[in-house]
């Protein structure tokens, strides 16, 4: 009985664990992610916004800001007709890794 326990215990530990690390943001992967989805283009590479595309500043912002606007934006719920393309097949865990990222750029201009 003792010995069912232990292993219940570890299972429950190993579950948690992987839960865990799937549920945590990765910046070094937004990284990736803001480079392969064109976010520069209007965005810019620290962040720091690109007028001429009427892309906002977005470098600092906090990251669970980023994180509702992405995802109001991939619903629709918040329009954003330019942007749309470029994060609709976009998940979930991306959009995590992406606040992640951004929330840690300056912002400035470079
Ligand atoms: C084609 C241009 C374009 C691209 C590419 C683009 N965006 Fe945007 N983004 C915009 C525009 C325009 C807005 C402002 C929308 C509005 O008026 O509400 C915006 C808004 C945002 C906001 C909300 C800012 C705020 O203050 O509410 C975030 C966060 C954001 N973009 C992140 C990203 C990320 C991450 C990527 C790459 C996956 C990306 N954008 C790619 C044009 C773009």
């Amino acid at each position: 009985m003792f010995k069912d326990l232990k292993w219940t215990t570890l299972v429950a530990f190993v579950s948690l664990s992987c839960a865990t690390s799937l549920m945590a943001q990765d910046a070094q992967r937004g990284e990736i992610l803001y480079d392969d989805n064109n976010c520069m283009m209007c965005h810019g590479n620290n962040g720091q916004g690109v007028p001429s595309e009427n892309g906002p500043r977005i470098g600092g912002q906090h990251d669970w800001y980023i994180l509702t606007s992405l995802n109001n934006f991939k619903a629709k719920v918040r329009s954003n007709p330019a942007m749309y393309p470029y994060i609709k097949s976009l998940s979930e865990q991306d959009f995590k890794d992406l606040a992640a990222y951004v929330t840690n750029l300056t912002g400035m201009e470079e």
